[in-house]
């Protein structure tokens, strides 16, 4: 066989990225390029559709180039992204006609809390899985038809698309040919019923959100379409896309019911494998779709905190008490769990399972003796006790848990590694490597061109770097974790 590459698009809150993998699904070449982060108001954050699409472009040349190899030995593309932020482009001209709303912005919660007390929660909830907050695509997306002038009535006449970042990138690899989306992207967006994997009239009419401007809803694996030949200098087939967390559920090989994952991205997401079963949670988690192949759903219970690998980037670019994430490890050394210094890193509201838009961050137990070490430490002990809120509410939801398996750019971090296991008091296995995302994406991708044979074929590629276990009594852990609740009250 002549084209044995896959190449894996990972498009993030703040960086492109793109992987090159060989058959042996090795990494062989990549590319990133970060882009403009845009916070034109408080709780508002947005990106240039233009500059995703460009550093994607620019990251998918630097991959080959890197592995030196021709676009015309490559098989597929996988694409996998930031879930939810949502882009509205015009059908002809291609342009989008705001910025994209990302998925961290809270600008849509008067609109939730209205859809809240109008008493829709409940059956949104039974119908989509999720909870009414603007993290979700619906009342974005009614946003900007709702703010550019003449928007509505353009897309309600079919000449605006709507699409979550996958389907853009999608649209304009294909020159504009084809407009659709997977059916993880469209669990997102609060629009696609749950059950049938299909966009839902009524949720639509909730939302005002014209149906026309809808893309098509795929499997994961599935021939979306095919690469123009002058981006990369070969036509190449577009064969699998899927949000990225679910993108690390796959390359975490998580795939039987009670396999759960939790990446440390930009923010942190908890996924627990359900199988056929949709979970409904009653204690705020998301029900969401897991993966779906040759038409047959698999279902996964989900904890989304919007603040984790961001805390460390707030402590490098606004306190500027350091330069590299990397040196929160050493810093953080020897700070003790009982240390008095708590962070609530509430900067865009609370995710799961408080589900909270209006609560701001603060550190409490600041003493003269807190300096750059205890700041470090609270930052880096605030993601493991939020990932323990989201393990403690599967947990209350029925799901038995042993081992927690992790990926993602803070796991290269040993001492927040331990933290990890000590808040949770779990056993905590990290991968061998923090692109699990990409991984899975170019194994879906692959399988579908026969490049690899079977879903379960990944477990064999799987491994960990790495076993952590709680050193700290459970005593000290549930000392920790009390404090840890009273201070996030105090933040609501
Ligand atoms: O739901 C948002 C999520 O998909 C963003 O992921 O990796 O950019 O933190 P990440």
């Amino acid at each position: 066989m002549s084209k044995t590459y896959i190449l894996a698009i990972d498009q993030g809150t703040t960086s492109s990225r793109a992987m090159l993998y060989n058959a042996r699904l090795q990494v062989v070449g990549r590319g990133q390029f970060e882009f403009k982060q845009y916070f034109p108001a408080n709780g508002y954050v947005e990106h240039d559709p233009e500059e995703i699409w460009q550093t994607t472009l620019q990251a998918c040349r630097q991959a080959l180039t890197d592995a030196n190899v021709q676009a015309h030995d490559v098989a597929g593309i996988g694409i996998t992204n930031q879930r939810e932020t949502s882009v509205v482009w015009d059908l002809k001209t291609g342009k989008p006609i705001h910025r994209a709303i990302v998925w961290q912005d809270r600008r849509t919660a008067e609109q939730c809390r209205q859809l809240q007390q109008a008493n829709h929660e409940p059956w949104v909830q039974k119908r989509t899985g999720l909870l009414l907050d603007p993290y979700f695509s619906a009342t974005k997306v009614a946003w900007m038809l709702d703010h550019v002038k003449g928007a509505r009535a353009r897309a309600e006449a079919g000449e605006l698309a709507f699409g979550t970042i996958d389907c853009f990138l999608l649209w304009r690899l294909t020159k504009g040919q084809v407009h659709a989306t997977d059916a993880t992207n469209a669990s997102r967006t609060q629009l696609m019923n749950l059950s049938s994997r299909q966009w839902d009239s009524e949720l639509c009419e909730l939302f005002a959100v014209p149906m026309a401007m809808l893309p098509s809803i795929e499997d994961n694996a599935h021939h979306f379409g095919v690469a123009d030949s002058s981006w990369l200098g070969a036509d190449i087939p577009i064969t699998a896309m899927i949000g990225d967390q679910q993108g690390a559920l796959v390359g975490q090989a998580c795939l039987e019911p009670g396999h759960i994952k939790s990446t440390y991205g930009t923010g942190c997401f908890a996924l627990v494998n359900t199988g056929q079963e949709q979970v409904h949670s009653e204690h705020r988690l998301l029900t969401t779709l897991g993966y779906q192949l040759n038409g047959q759903p698999t279902y996964a219970l989900e904890g989304s905190i919007f603040m984790a690998g961001a805390i460390v980037q707030w402590l490098r670019d606004k306190l500027g008490i350091i330069q590299t994430a990397a040196e929160t490890e050493r810093l953080a050394e020897g700070v003790p769990c009982d240390q008095s210094e708590l962070l609530i890193p509430a900067f865009t509201g609370l995710g799961a399972p408080y589900w909270d838009p209006d609560a701001r961050a603060a550190i409490f137990g600041m003493t003269r003796d807190t300096g750059k070490k205890q700041l470090a430490a609270a930052a880096l002990r605030s993601v493991a006790l939020q990932t323990r809120d989201l393990l403690q509410a599967m947990v209350e939801d029925g799901q038995t848990i042993e081992t927690v398996k992790v990926d993602g750019g803070m796991t290269d971090n040993g001492w927040f590694m331990q933290a990890l296991a000590d808040i949770t008091g779990y056993t905590v296995l990290r991968a061998d490597t923090a692109e699990i995302t990409a991984r899975g994406t170019a194994f879906l991708a692959g399988l579908e061109v026969g490049l690899f044979k079977q879903l379960h074929d990944l477990q064999q590629l799987c491994r960990t770097k790495g076993t952590f276990s709680a050193e700290i009594t459970s005593n000290e852990r549930d000392k920790l974790y009390q404090r840890w609740l009273a201070a996030v009250a105090k933040v609501r």
